[in-house]
Parts: structure tokens; sequence; C-alpha cells
């Protein structure tokens, strides 16, 4: 078929993966989480007792990375090497310590790479979801969406997705902290030029998806 890129940006909460994931269901095609890259390289690291804080070290990890990770929004599965990492790449540990390794440029490059060989691959048949897809990944998407969330919806989002077992002024703390981090890097809080922005504070999780659909609508 005709070439469809979906390229999705946000911030974490906005709802993002569980939105893009369900657009690739309906549309039929292909789906990516490039955040699961990261934590990916994330665990591999940490697991390697790796400094994060070493620059060089973290890009010649970015390049030896046995990384598959499913390109199905119907089954979802990240390995590295012989480990299947799906449940342990969502461990709060990884959450903390992931902005560190998505600041470090060489070891972007080398995913961006990544990611863009996925895209081809599909054919240009894709929802790609991330921080910067829409402006450094796939700028020549078809579609190109910001889904954003006012603080409190994104937030209260998150409690739900952690169980509400952790204190919620700490669990704000942390999603702040790392958006910030992640900010120095990538812009993902306002739509760069020829981005759709998708506020879905007010919307519930099907509103989203048909918002996002007819996005896509109007623009292909
Ligand atoms: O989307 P998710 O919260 O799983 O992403 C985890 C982390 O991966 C983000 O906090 C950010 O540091 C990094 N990331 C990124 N660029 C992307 C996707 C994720 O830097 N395109």
């Amino acid at each position: 078929g005709k070439s469809l890129v979906v390229a999705i940006d946000g911030p974490s909460g906005s709802g993002k993966s569980s939105v893009s994931k369900e657009v690739a269901r309906r549309l039929k095609l292909a789906y990516l989480d490039t955040g699961a890259m990261y934590r990916a390289l994330t665990w591999f690291c940490l697991q390697n007792g790796m400094d994060l804080e070493d620059r060089a070290a973290v890009e010649a990890a970015s390049k030896a990375l046995p990384l598959e990770v499913s390109t199905s929004p119907q089954e979802e599965y990240v390995r590295v090497g012989g480990d299947d990492v799906t449940l342990a790449i969502r461990e709060p540990a990884i959450s903390a310590a992931v902005s560190a390794v998505a600041t470090t440029l060489g070891a972007r490059t080398e995913l961006i790479r990544r990611q863009r060989e996925l895209i081809e691959k599909h054919h240009r048949r894709m929802v790609v979801e991330g921080r910067d897809i829409t402006t450094v990944v796939a700028p020549g998407a078809e579609v190109r969406m910001l889904l954003t969330a006012s603080e409190e919806a994104r937030l209260r989002r998150r409690g739900i997705q952690l169980g509400g077992s952790q204190n919620a002024e700490q669990l704000a703390a942390q999603v702040t902290r790392r958006d910030a981090k992640d900010s120095t890097v990538v812009n993902f809080t306002t739509a760069a030029d020829g981005v759709v922005t998708l506020d879905s504070s007010d919307l519930d999780f099907d509103e989203t998806v048909q918002a996002a659909l007819d996005i896509v609508d109007t623009v292909i």
C-alpha cells in the first residue's frame, strides 16, 4: 500500500502508548514504541554495571545492543540478546535512569538510525511513538501529532498505571524530573510547524483514539 507513517510524540503519561497502539490496530499498520528502545538500552547498560554518565561507554553500548522489539500492535515484547526484558524495562529503576541514557547524543544517533531502518523495513506503513518522531526521526511522516494532556490528567493516569501504591507527591516529582531532563535534548512540549496538537485532558481513551483517527483522516 501507500506509505503512511503516523508520528506521535508526547510527554510521559499522555496516554501515548495505548492510544498509538490502538490507532495502529485500527489502521492495520505496524507499530513502534521508541521509548522501549531507550529503556532496553538502559537495562543493558545497568546489567553490564556501566556508569551511565560515561557517554562514550553508553554510545558504544548502543551500537552493540542486541535488541529485538515488536513492531506489531497485537503483541508486545522487547528482547536483549536471550533475555525477554518486556517487563523489566518498566521497572521504576529503569524509568529513573533512562534520561541519562537518552541524553547521550551518540546513543540517540544509533537508536534513531535503527528506528528509521524499522520504518523502511515496514515500507513506511507504521505508527511510531516517542519524543522526537515528528521532528527528528520521521519529519516527513504523512501524519504528525503531539499528544498532550494537562499535568493533572497525566499524573492521574500515571498513578493509575502504577497501581496507586506510591506516594502521589513522590510520583509527581519523579515524572516531572524525567520530563525536565528529557526536555534538555528533545522538545516534546510544543508542536513544531505542521504538527497537530491533540489535547486529551478532557477525553477518555476511546475519544482520544477517535480524535487521533480523525486527524489521520483529514491529513491523508
Ligand atoms: O515513552 P517512555 O516513557 O517509555 O520513554 C522512556 C524514555 O525514553 C523517555 O523518558 C526519554 O528519556 C526516552 N525517549 C527519548 N526519545 C524517544 C522516546 C523515548 O528520548 N523518542
